[in-house]
Parts: C-alpha cells; structure tokens; sequence
C-alpha cells in the first residue's frame, strides 16, 4: 500500500483539496518547509520576534532558560507584562476603542424568535467593566497578586471581564466548567486553594435553568479556603435564597465604584502564573495544568495571525465553552489580544430551533467560524435545510478543534457550511499546549489546504512521530506524537502541574524524554501531520477529556462497587462514549435500579458529560493472571477489532461476559460489533 493510500485507509479522507483562494499557486508545500525550517535553526530569536510584537512594560533578558524542575521552563525571563492590559488598555488607546468587542447573546428567545438579550461591549466598556472589577477584588475583596480564586461560571460576559480582572492584578484563577458537579467544583477549588468562589444565581441551557449557585454551595462545604461566595447575577430573579455571611452580588460591592475608576495593571513577571486548569489523564486525580503570562501571551498572539489570520473588519466565533482551554485561548484572551470583534452565546446549538447558531452566523455576518467535529456531526443528523436556510455567505475561515475530524463532517463544513469558499482545517492543540502547535496557517499563505489533515507544525514547533523507543517512524506510520522542544505557552513554571512537579514529569516526559502528547499520528511526506486520536487511557466524548480511570475510581468509591473497568466504545455523534463494567459486591442489593443509581452517582461526582452510555453489571472482569484488568481486550470489543493474543488471560468466561453485553449494547444503539 502506498503511503498516501495508507493514509486514506487510516482516515478514510478520499482526496486532497487544494483551495485556489488559500494556497497561493506559486508557494508551497517546499516554501512552508523552509520557513519553518529557518524558525526552528533560529528557534529562540524566532520565538523573541513573535513576542516583541506584544507590548512590554519591560523588555525580556533572556528569551528562554531552565526551570527551578525539570523540563519546566521559562520564557521571556525578566520581561513584565500584563494580559489585561494587551487585551484592553493598549487597544483603548488607539482607533480601537469604540470597536466592538464582545458581542453577546443569551439562550432565552421571544415568540418571534428573536433573542430576548443580547448585550454589546466595545473595548472601552469592557475596560471600563474590568477596571471596576479589579477594584473591587483588590479593595474589596482585599485579592492580592498570587492570591487564588475559583469561577464556576456560565457564558456570559462577566466571565471573560472576571478573568481579565483577576489577570489585571496578578490573581490567579481557575475556571471550571459550569457543567461539572459540586464534587468536582470542590476538589479544583481546595487544590488550589481558592480564597473566593464565583458563580452566577443560574443560567439558562436548552430552555432550562442551571442553578450553579446551589452546586456552588455544596461544593463549598469542603472548601475551607472559600471564604465566600460572590454571585453574578444572571437569572435576576430574587428567587434565590442568600445567606450575608456566606454570599455577597458582585453588582452591589460595584454599586459604589465610580465608572471611570483605574486599576493600573500589575507589571507581572514572563513567568508569572495567569491561570490553572484542571483537565482529565490516566490517574483518578484531575490535573491542574499551569499557564504562565509572556509565554501564553505570545503563542496566542502569534495563532491568533497565523491561523485564525485575523483582520479587524472579521467577525469570529468560536462556539467552545470558556469552561475548557479552547474558551481561555481563543474566546477570552487570543481574540481579545488581537482587538477582534467576536461573538459569545449562551445556550445550547439546538434551542430553541436546530437553526440557532446558523441565524447567529447570518445575524451578525460571521466571518471566521472556531468549532468542534462533534457538535457538526450533531447538526449533520437534524437535516441540512436548517443551515441552507440562512445566509452563511460572511464566512470565509472555519477550523475544527478537539478531536480528529471524519471525512463526512469535514466535507459538510466545506460544501454546506463554507459554501465551497472557505477553507476548513483542523488545529491541533491540548489544554496542556496552551496554543495551537498543528495546523494550516491561512494567515501565513503557505501552505495548501488538504482535507481532514491538522496540517504541519506551526513555525518554532518541533513535533515528530516516533515507535515505542522513541525512534521517527518513517513517513506514513502511525506513531506517538511528541513535542520535541519546548514552545511559549506550553505548561508553566513553577512547576508545570499546579504542585506537583513529579507528576508533571512522570506524566509527559518519562517515556520519551521529550513532551509525549498522549496521541496517536501519522505523518505524511508533505510533512502534514494527522492525528489519529488517544492512545491512552482517556477519553474524547464530544471533544471533551474523560480519563477512564477517573471514572472508575468514582465507580468503586460508591458501596455497591467491587470492581470497575471503563472504556471508550465508538459513537456516531460524539465520536466516543463511556461505557462501563462493575462488578458488584456481595451484599449489594439486587436492584434494577443499580444502573440508575451508579449513573447519578457519576452525575454528582463529575458531571453529567461523564456519564456512562451504559452500565453493565457482569461477575467479573477480564484479568491477566497478575490480576490486571485487560483494558486492550474490552476495548477491542467496543471497537469491533481482532482480540488478538490473549494466553496471559486469566478467565476466559469473563471475555465472553464482556463480549455479550457489549453485543447486546450495540445491538441496542444499532451499532456494530466485530
Ligand atoms: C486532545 C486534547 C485543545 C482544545 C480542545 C481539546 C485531541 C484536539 C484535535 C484535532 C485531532 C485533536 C487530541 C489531544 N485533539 N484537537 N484538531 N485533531 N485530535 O483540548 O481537552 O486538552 O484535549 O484533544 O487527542 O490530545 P483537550
């Protein structure tokens, strides 16, 4: 089979697209390859350009050194900036002042339709807004630099204006996605140490109300750093029971701070820490990744042109929540760095017509589209005449983010959503990343277009895709994708993962020496990489991160569980789902109702994103004779793929067990098995 033919199979991508209007005719593949050669031969000054680009109150000494741990490092040592001020005071200054920043639209809609809110702010009412919020965290809520807080917040503006406020006086926050549970809020909060916790009254999703304020108090019960709460009010009902000595509304310690007020932005070290976020690997624990100041600066100022080739007449949206890192880098701090005019919604894609975010599209004549395979895959099943309806023909950019995209949603992206005209990629990136590292690079002008591919490693990154001992594969082979440098925005000092640096190394550079990204690619002889997905224990269900482990400790925490053992079975819409195997102890009750309970028990101990697809009770679990649970085994079944050599397996029956009820699963969901 021959290289590209191998690829195709892997991908099942049938041709090469190549858009007149993005590959220019006389630049190439071989331009791209020496430029980015040249970024690499010069890695350090190529990296000091991009940053200078930024505005410093200090310029950086040194353009990049080790860190206190290893494989921790940092960027743009001794020079001082702030995001806050990137993001607002410098474009204030200038003929960006009156442009509209935010555009902003609650879920809620009229009878005609019509959205019942929408709020616009420039960039002067927005730093105007963080100006008075910073001066309430730092006088009145006595917040000081290196000082912890927590958001549990929903998509509404206060979020990005509360992370640019804590950003405008060195506090470092982490936001947790509105949808995770108290348990979850509360062990992200005590691993930080989070001295306030701020959440709304509630927000609305697909026509109902989430009352985050009442997940935020239990979740406080064990958080004893939380000294209060502070609410947003969003629902603006007076229905929600306050309690003074636990809650306080940010709206009335605003009340008396007057509208011009000025928080002069802290000249906050390279290598300070701008924020924490938690996200899912191999072990039970979320890890809590950090992001530093001048490095994250730099990569999303540099993708933010690169990739999303930005212009200040665009209109972008990138429809990811702000809960998950692509919202951090490319709704909150990327866009707002590059003085963009972007969109911000509420709800659900789906409410209250399949249409929603079409008529977003064509209402406020969108231009460069950020989304997820996921959620096209979703639109692809409720018919086409909900997007051919409206007028999508603003658009000139779509990407893709969070998982590998199948040939069929990128086809739909190109021909119905883009019309033909735009070009769709896919970037590459992680929570850990920070940035964009693989992608095409419109804004660059190239690279050609190939459908499906991430495309090559951006300028100044250095991936490859290596075997087992961590020596290249040839061209057209899958391997593990590594990082073999370090890159601005890449996990922050001090210590890579909040407190713990061994785990950091443990995690990512002990088994190659090099940043081991957890995937799977192939890379094609243009040098285009293709991510495969996961080769780990965890999870994309819907784009988002679920490690397995993580699950089954929550499924063995429950009285009933002896054992757990959870897998990823393949799923038309999500892409991958959970579904999981207990075996129960002996005195639990013989209920029907077993399933229930243990799905609400992961509903409340992680949210409902990780609830399992199913849950099936068997006697035992496939195990080798050491007692290790054969994960590749049950695996192989949900993906209907050869078991392969299984002599080291302890009973087989349990395979059998395993087999049937994943049979009976498939035959459920209409699915297939091998
Ligand atoms: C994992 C990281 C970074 C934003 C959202 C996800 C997968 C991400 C792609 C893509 C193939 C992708 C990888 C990666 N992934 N983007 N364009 N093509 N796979 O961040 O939750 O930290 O997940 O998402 O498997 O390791 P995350």
């Amino acid at each position: 089979m021959s290289q590209s033919e191998s690829i195709r199979d892997a991908l099942n991508f049938e041709e090469r697209i190549v858009l007149d209007n993005w590959a220019h005719r006389n630049v190439g593949v071989e331009d791209y390859r020496s430029f980015h050669q040249k970024s690499l031969e010069k890695f350090e000054e190529f990296w000091a350009g991009v940053a200078r680009e930024l505005e410093w109150f200090k310029d950086f000494e040194k353009i990049i050194e080790p860190g206190e741990y290893p494989n921790v490092y940092r960027w743009f040592v001794g020079g001082r900036l702030n995001l806050s001020h990137l993001c607002l005071d410098r474009h204030v200054k200038g003929w960006r002042k009156n442009k509209v920043a935010i555009i902003w639209e609650g879920e809620p809609v009229k009878e005609n339709g019509e959205p019942q809110e929408t709020r616009v702010l420039t960039y002067y009412d927005l730093y105007r807004y963080v100006n008075r919020v910073a001066y309430v965290l730092r006088e009145k809520l006595g917040l000081k630099k290196g000082d912890r807080v927590a958001f549990y917040m929903p998509m509404i503006p206060e979020l990005p204006i509360l992370m640019l406020a804590a950003a405008r006086i060195g506090v470092i926050f982490t936001q947790v996605f509105s949808g995770f549970s108290a348990e979850a809020l509360a062990s992200r909060v005590s691993d930080l140490g989070a001295k306030y916790i701020f959440t709304a009254d509630g927000y609305y999703r697909r026509g109902r109300i989430v009352r985050t304020k009442e997940i935020a108090d239990k979740a406080v019960e064990t958080c004893p750093t939380v000294e209060k709460i502070v609410l947003i009010r969003r629902l603006g009902s007076t229905e929600t029971p306050v309690d003074p000595a636990k809650h306080v509304y940010l709206e009335e310690l605003l009340e008396d701070v007057k509208s011009n007020v000025y928080v002069k932005p802290e000249e906050l070290e390279s290598t300070d820490i701008l924020y924490v976020l938690y996200t899912s690997g191999t072990t039970g624990k979320p890890k809590g990744i950090i992001h530093d100041t001048g490095g994250y600066a730099t990569i999303l100022h540099a993708t933010m042109k690169w990739v999303f080739d930005m212009r200040d007449d665009d209109v972008y949206w990138c429809t990811a929540d702000i809960g998950w890192v692509t919202g951090h880098s490319y709704i909150v701090f990327g866009p707002l760095l590059a003085g963009a005019t972007e969109i911000m919604y509420e709800g659900a894609p789906d409410f209250p017509a399949p249409d929603r975010w079409w008529s977003i599209i064509e209402r406020y004549g969108v231009t460069i589209f950020y989304t997820s395979p996921t959620a096209v895959r979703a639109f692809m099943r409720l018919g086409t005449e909900h997007v051919t309806k409206h007028d999508l023909s603003t658009l000139r950019l779509i990407h893709s983010v969070g998982e590998p995209i199948n040939p069929a949603a990128w086809r739909w992206l190109f021909e119905l959503v883009g019309g033909g005209r735009c070009p769709v990629g896919s970037t590459w990136w992680m929570t850990e990343t920070g940035g964009i590292l693989i992608s095409h690079t419109p804004g660059l002008k190239l690279v050609p277009l190939k459908a499906g591919t991430n495309g090559p490693p951006l300028p100044g990154i250095e991936a490859e895709v290596v075997n087992e001992d961590g020596v290249p594969v040839p061209n057209g082979v899958k391997g593990y994708l590594i990082i073999k440098r370090p890159w601005p925005g890449m996990l922050g000092p001090p210590t890579g993962m909040y407190g713990d640096p061994e785990r950091y190394n443990s995690v990512y550079f002990s088994r190659f020496g090099y940043f081991f990204t957890g995937d799977y690619a192939i890379r094609d002889n243009d040098g285009y990489i293709w991510v495969l997905g996961r080769s780990d224990e965890v999870l994309k269900v819907a784009g988002h991160r679920i490690g397995t482990y993580e699950l089954e400790s929550a499924l063995v925490a429950h009285p009933y569980v002896a054992e757990a053992a959870v897998i990823g079975a393949p799923d038309e819409v999500k892409g991958e789902v959970p579904i999981a195997y207990v075996v129960l102890k002996a005195d639990a009750p013989a209920s029907a109702k077993v399933q229930e309970e243990l799905r609400k028990w992961i509903r409340e101990r992680i949210g409902a994103i990780a609830e399992p697809k199913s849950i099936f009770v068997v006697s035992k679990l496939p195990k080798t004779r050491s007692g290790k649970i054969m994960r590749r085994i049950m695996r192989a079944l949900a993906a209907g793929t050869a078991i392969g050599d299984i002599t080291t397996l302890e009973d087989e029956a349990a395979v059998e067990e395993v087999k049937a009820a994943y049979e009976a699963l498939m035959k459920e969901i209409g699915g297939k098995t091998g």
